[in-house]
């Protein structure tokens, strides 16, 4: 019996390896952005209540300048994750579709838990600017995002799992559950929410570089950057061990043959040692100059783009097992809609590369929260 729904009867509109490509380069932005804002809430709690407890203005003050971007960073979690779940629809719709029904009520909650987070980001960057408490506040938004995180997870799982969503239709049909009993959930999430702190410590070391820092301020910010990434990229590796070990057989034994998925596996690892490896260097001797926000942040990007492209081959591979190969779809390409979506994309990027270019020129403020 096929366990999927029928076929959409409307041919793809491009090439899937396109669909595949644009997938992974926004799903890699949306991840970035999600690790800011999860890592960044992160250690602003911690350092807000740390400051208030030890009256620590240096404390207080990296906390302020954390709260302050993160409505920004939510801005982009939200519009970088768009494009990528349009991509996935596009692909993987008779999947996704019935994972997304079965946990229909998690999944249409998401819509008001961004809007209780982002009301809650917002509260916090207020009451920063007036050097008010800002821990509690954080604790709710963090608590609402680390569940939002859960119900992806929950549901790009399911998706793979098609043997059991008739039982779990029975058992409920009113999209109350969530993906319970899966081995995998647990360790993508972890590995997703824990390895965040890490790949904040990159944005904490761009964020140390700001002008008119006081000098305990970059001091302090450069010293956990290094700490946060040495520490939590050396527990995401654990992490991804273990999903890769939580996986059923057929997926492990597909993710180590032939050449592809061993060779980003090894990409991985080896980016992932080489942030915590500067990570060290920069809490033990600092850094002066752009070598070492280059390095890093383009080691960074690696490692994100091979975890991206691992954890596509582990969908493909546990799709393809159950009888759904992502290949085989029927395309009929419309050249002239690619051609202006492409156009488009580069004009947007281009816009953005000079909104980021007029953000770099502006005159810097100065920025106290103690
Ligand atoms: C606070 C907000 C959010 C958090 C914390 C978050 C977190 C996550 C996490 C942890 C995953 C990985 C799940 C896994 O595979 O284990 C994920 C995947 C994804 N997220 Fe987000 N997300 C957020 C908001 C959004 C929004 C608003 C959208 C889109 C409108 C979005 C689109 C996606 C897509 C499309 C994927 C996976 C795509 C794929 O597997 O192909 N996310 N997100």
């Amino acid at each position: 019996m096929d366990l999927f729904p029928a076929l959409d009867p409307i041919p793809l509109p491009a090439p899937v390896w396109l669909f595949k490509a644009l997938h992974t380069l926004t799903l890699a932005l949306h991840f970035i952005s999600v690790h800011f804002l999860v890592g960044g809430l992160v250690l602003a709690i911690v350092w807000a209540f740390l400051g208030r407890a030890r009256n620590d203005s240096t404390l207080l003050n990296a906390s302020g300048l954390v709260v302050h971007r993160l409505p920004i960073v939510m801005t982009y979690v939200i519009n970088l994750g768009v494009p990528p779940l349009l991509f996935t629809q596009v692909l993987y719709g008779r999947a996704l579709y019935t994972s997304t029904v079965l946990i229909g009520v998690w999944w249409i909650s998401v819509i008001a838990l961004l809007i209780i987070s982002y009301s809650f980001l917002y509260i916090m960057s207020v009451r920063a600017d007036s050097s008010k408490a800002t821990g509690w506040v954080g604790l709710i938004a963090l608590a609402v995002v680390l569940k939002i995180g859960f119900i992806y997870t929950n549901n790009m799982t399911l998706m793979l799992r098609p043997e059991v969503w008739v039982s779990m239709y029975r058992e409920n049909p009113y999209g109350l559950q969530l993906a319970n009993g899966d081995p995998t959930i647990m360790p993508r999430w972890l590995f997703m929410m824990l390895g965040s702190i890490g790949v904040t410590g990159i944005a904490l070391v761009f964020l140390s570089m700001k002008k008119d820092l006081d000098a305990p301020v970059t001091q302090f910010l450069r010293a956990w950057g290094g700490r946060v990434l040495a520490a939590f990229t050396a527990v995401q590796i654990l992490l991804g061990a273990w999903v890769v070990q939580s996986q059923p057989d057929a997926v492990r034994a597909g993710l180590f043959s032939g050449a592809f998925y061993p060779s980003l596996l090894a990409v991985w690892v080896m980016t992932a040692v080489a942030v915590a490896g500067v990570g060290v260097l920069i809490s033990t001797k600092g850094f002066t100059g752009w070598t070492v926000p280059s390095v890093v942040s383009a080691a960074g990007l690696a490692n994100i783009a091979s975890m991206v492209l691992v954890r596509d081959g582990i969908r493909d591979i546990s799709l393809a097992a159950k009888g759904f190969d992502v290949w085989a779809q029927p395309v009929v390409t419309n050249w002239g809609i690619v051609i202006v979506f492409v156009l488009c994309l580069v004009l947007a990027l281009g816009v953005m590369a000079w909104l980021v270019s007029v953000v770099a020129r502006a005159k810097p403020i100065s920025e106290r929260y103690a």
